[in-house]
């Protein structure tokens, strides 16, 4: 019988992210520092194996719900329908978050092998923004792959825009229009202080209200109910046509709600993306441990779980990892 794993909130935990990769060929602003990266060396980064270990003692141990694949760019990982193949062999919801410049080619053998849906991230519809925000020039390589996972069938797609003050702000009305059309949800996310280059600054952050309030100037909207352990708030479109919402990560902090904990691509866990300290379980994986004894350490570290993050107040500590580095 799984037993439950319990944050210092009470809250248990039940959704994973596990980056698969440090790897990435976008240099998103809000994410990338401006110099290269350094890549982790290969035989840093978990196996197949190993990551498959840790998620079925999440599931067996714990009762994980769902896991969502992240990066860096998780389609830079060699051979991803492999380990998604794996994964899917498990009782849990299996997605993924990914730029979306591979989907066109990988979303029919991602979902042949296993996965359920897609979250794609998407900053603008205009292609010299678009590159000016990424680092690459590929928009229309982005939407064909979002085409393509439709198609596939890997339902609910969805869209995470990062609206940034003075880049992409403007086009807040345009995407959600975009979003509506095409049948996918788009979620406006504000800029959090995760970014390598240290192009964060409050006057950056379009709060979640300010977007909503240029939505509600265009159309009309009804909250679809309470958000729950998810961090976006809902709204369908009173036509019946479509669904969009706003992740409030720095003005409305869900700290206390959130249900997950994340892996890094080489095998530390993280309980909160804000987190300063982590715990490497690859010492664990290498070294011969039973899965109780890397259970006993996800627990510790999960219990060991801070009080939420506190941008925008004097006790905010960066954390030295960039949102790259973490996975989202
Ligand atoms: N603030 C908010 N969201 C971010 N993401 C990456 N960096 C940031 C940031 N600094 C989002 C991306 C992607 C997901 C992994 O996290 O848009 O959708
Ligand atoms: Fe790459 Fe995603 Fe970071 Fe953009 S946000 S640079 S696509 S890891």
């Amino acid at each position: 019988m799984p037993r439950a794993l319990v944050d210092s909130f009470g809250r248990q935990v039940v959704d994973l992210r596990v980056s698969v990769t440090d790897r990435c060929n976008f240099r998103c602003r809000y994410c990338m520092p401006a110099e290269d990266m350094r890549w982790l060396p290969r035989e840093e980064i978990l196996t197949f194996e190993e990551v498959e270990r840790v998620v079925s003692i999440f599931v067996h141990h714990f009762g994980l719900q769902s896991v969502r694949l992240t990066g860096g760019e998780p389609t830079a990982r060699a051979h991803l329908p492999e380990l998604v193949r794996r994964l899917a062999a498990l009782p849990v919801e299996l997605s993924m978050t990914t730029n979306g410049a591979s989907l066109a080619r990988l979303a029919r053998p991602l979902a042949q092998a296993g996965l359920h849906r897609v979250t794609v991230s998407l900053d603008s519809l205009q292609p010299e923004r678009f590159a000016a925000m990424t680092g690459r020039d590929v928009l229309g390589q982005v939407l064909q792959g979002i085409e393509a996972a439709l198609e596939a069938g890997l339902h609910p797609v969805k869209v995470n825009t990062v609206t940034m003050r003075g880049f992409n702000d403007d086009e807040v009305v345009d995407l959600a229009r975009w979003g509506r059309e095409l049948g996918v949800e788009v979620r406006f996310i504000e800029f959090m202080p995760l970014d390598g280059a240290g192009e964060w600054s409050a006057e950056r952050v379009v709060p979640a209200e300010e977007v909503l309030s240029r939505l509600q100037e265009v159309f009309a909207l009804e909250p679809m109910g309470a958000r729950g352990s998810q961090p976006a708030e809902r709204f369908r479109y009173s036509d019946g046509r479509g669904t969009v919402g706003v992740i409030a990560s720095v003005t409305r902090p869900f700290c206390g709600d959130c249900d997950r904990a994340r892996l890094t691509a080489e095998g530390a866990l993280r309980s909160c993306l804000f987190s300063v300290t982590e715990r490497d379980l690859r010492p664990l994986l290498r070294g011969g441990a039973t899965d109780e004894e890397v259970a006993a350490a996800i627990e510790a570290e999960v219990a060991a779980k801070w009080a939420g993050h506190a941008i925008g107040r004097v006790t905010f500590v960066r954390p030295t990892r960039s949102m790259s580095q973490i996975g989202g």
